[in-house]
């Protein structure tokens, strides 16, 4: 199947970038309807644009409340014929209004942590003055709480001790230009499973036999050809 999808950017768009290159690439089934945000400066848009994406943003301030900014997220959403939605640096948590008009399985985010550990908006620089020694990303269905859903994929790097935020978070950040178009293909082919807040990826390599290494970093379940 083909993943219609909206992604939803607040910032720069690094990730919605990862995922128009691979569609357009062809390794990820998917057709972006929309590309929306709550931030009409975003940097997202511009590579929406670029890409000829329809496109949607208003400042969320300028709603009375949360439930009406996500109202008309959703109006745009169906208009747009998308039926999954992308969180891509979208800074906002979802109100379970809009939550409820998808399948569990149908709201995807990614994070610069590995969670549990630093939820919210600062992961990489909050693990960084942690002084953890691995930080790295995850890719997760969306619930009512922050950085909460079943994890779909994680990939770790190294931290060094005494770098920021930033220098941890640009490492992190290459390794989500790749965990979350996987994520997505592997959703788009219908191969994740939930059960619970364990999700199952049909077909993936055992990381019990195969080696979830990708460079110099390890992701589980691992990558696959194109990612
Ligand atoms: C990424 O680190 C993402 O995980 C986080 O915010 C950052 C946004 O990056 N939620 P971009 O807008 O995709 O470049």
């Amino acid at each position: 199947m083909t993943l219609d999808l909206a992604v939803v950017v607040s910032g720069g768009g690094s990730n919605l970038q990862s995922i128009i290159d691979r569609a357009e690439q062809g390794v990820l089934d998917a057709r972006i309807r929309l590309v929306l945000s709550n931030n009409p400066e975003a940097g997202g848009l511009e590579r929406a644009r670029r890409h000829g994406l329809p496109l949607a943003a208003k400042a969320h301030q300028d709603f009375p409340s949360r439930l009406a900014f996500d109202q008309w997220m959703l109006e745009r959403i169906r208009e747009a014929g998308a039926a999954t939605v992308a969180l891509a640096g979208y800074m906002r948590l979802l109100t379970p209004e809009f939550l409820s008009a998808f399948g569990p399985d149908q709201v995807v985010n990614i994070h610069p942590a590995l969670l549990p550990s630093f939820p919210g908006v600062h992961g990489q620089g909050d693990a960084a003055a942690y002084g953890v020694k691995l930080s790295g990303c995850t890719v997760h269905f969306v619930d009512e709480k922050m950085d909460h859903g079943p994890v779909i994929v994680q990939a770790a790097v190294p931290a060094v001790p005494g770098e920021d935020g930033a220098s941890l978070g640009a490492r992190i950040l290459e390794l989500e230009h790749r965990i979350y178009p996987q994520a997505l293909q592997w959703l788009a082919r219908g191969r994740l499973r939930l059960e619970g807040r364990h999700v199952h990826v049909s077909g993936a390599g055992d990381p019990a036999t195969a080696a979830p290494v990708t460079g110099a970093y390890l992701v589980n379940p691992p990558l696959e050809m194109g990612f």
